[in-house]
């Protein structure tokens, strides 16, 4: 298969999570043409067992490698933690694969923690993928982790700003004296300035896509794929896997991409 730097870069989520990460990527590679993918119809991913993630998300890293796509992006830390080791066997030495944790968890922004606070959805707290992975790089850190099983559904259907204000608070209790927190949901990044407020800015919330699209960029520029010019006036398109997809979903794609954009569905066998 001939790929090129003109060729797209696949984004996938659950749903709307990987969003901010495919905006980050255009607005700091605004050449790239982006193809991104949405399993509406099966979120929230988070609380499904190990084996439907890998089954499904292999099928949607083979939907966007046949789309012939240069590099393929996991806008979700359920699928990374649970399937990262099997789309990158699948992958090796055919395209490039990025997830959302690898460029985190070994970010020097950890050498100036003492303890951190992790949120995640239930499948990625069972995988203990960001424990394990921080440990390796920053022993002295003392980390604390909890499932927020409810945030993404709420997130991925708009929210209430009064009613997500109680339940950011109810599970925010839950960490005590912490000096960082991440959000490891891509969900969870259309609360950051919400949670801010909770904390009044006194605990850092790292910018997971700057630093992921950062790790994207200087890879997509070793490997001679980043695209610097722009050669078509492709619509960015956007793949979802239900018959109707939240208005805020709907809303949140125009606002963020503005008017070039494509809306198409995808339905697979297995789902
Ligand atoms: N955005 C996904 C993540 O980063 C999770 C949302 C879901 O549960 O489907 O884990």
């Amino acid at each position: 298969m001939k790929i090129s730097s003109y060729s797209p870069i696949g984004i996938f989520d659950s749903g709307i999570g990987g969003l901010l990460i495919a905006k980050e990527i255009k607005t700091h590679m605004p050449n790239e043409c982006i193809i991104y993918f949405g399993d509406t119809k099966n979120m929230p991913y988070g609380d499904k067992s190990k084996e439907f993630i890998r089954n499904h998300s292999i099928k949607i890293a083979s939907f966007l490698y046949k789309k012939k796509c240069k590099a393929i992006v996991i806008a979700c830390n359920s699928i990374t933690s649970n399937a990262l080791d099997l789309i990158q066997k699948e992958f090796y030495k055919k395209i490039l694969i990025f997830n959302v944790i690898d460029p985190i968890v070994k970010n020097k922004i950890f050498l100036s923690s003492k303890k951190i606070g992790i949120i995640a959805t239930p499948a990625t707290i069972r995988s203990n993928f960001y424990q394990k992975k921080i440990k390796k790089y920053f022993p002295h850190l003392e980390i604390i982790q909890i499932s927020t099983a409810l945030l993404a559904v709420i997130i991925e259907n708009g929210f209430e700003k009064k009613k997500i204000n109680s339940i950011i608070e109810y599970y925010l209790n839950h960490f005590q004296s912490i000096d960082t927190l991440l959000l490891a949901c891509t969900h969870y990044l259309f609360l950051k300035n919400k949670i801010d407020n909770f904390y009044h800015g006194k605990v850092r919330l790292i910018n997971i896509p700057k630093i992921v699209v950062q790790e994207i960029k200087n890879k997509l520029l070793e490997n001679n794929l980043l695209c610097l010019h722009p050669k078509w006036n492709n619509p960015t398109v956007f793949y979802t896997t239900s018959n109707s997809i939240s208005p805020f979903f709907n809303e949140q794609v125009r606002i963020l991409f503005g008017e070039k954009i494509l809306f198409k569905k995808y339905f697979f066998n297995l789902f």
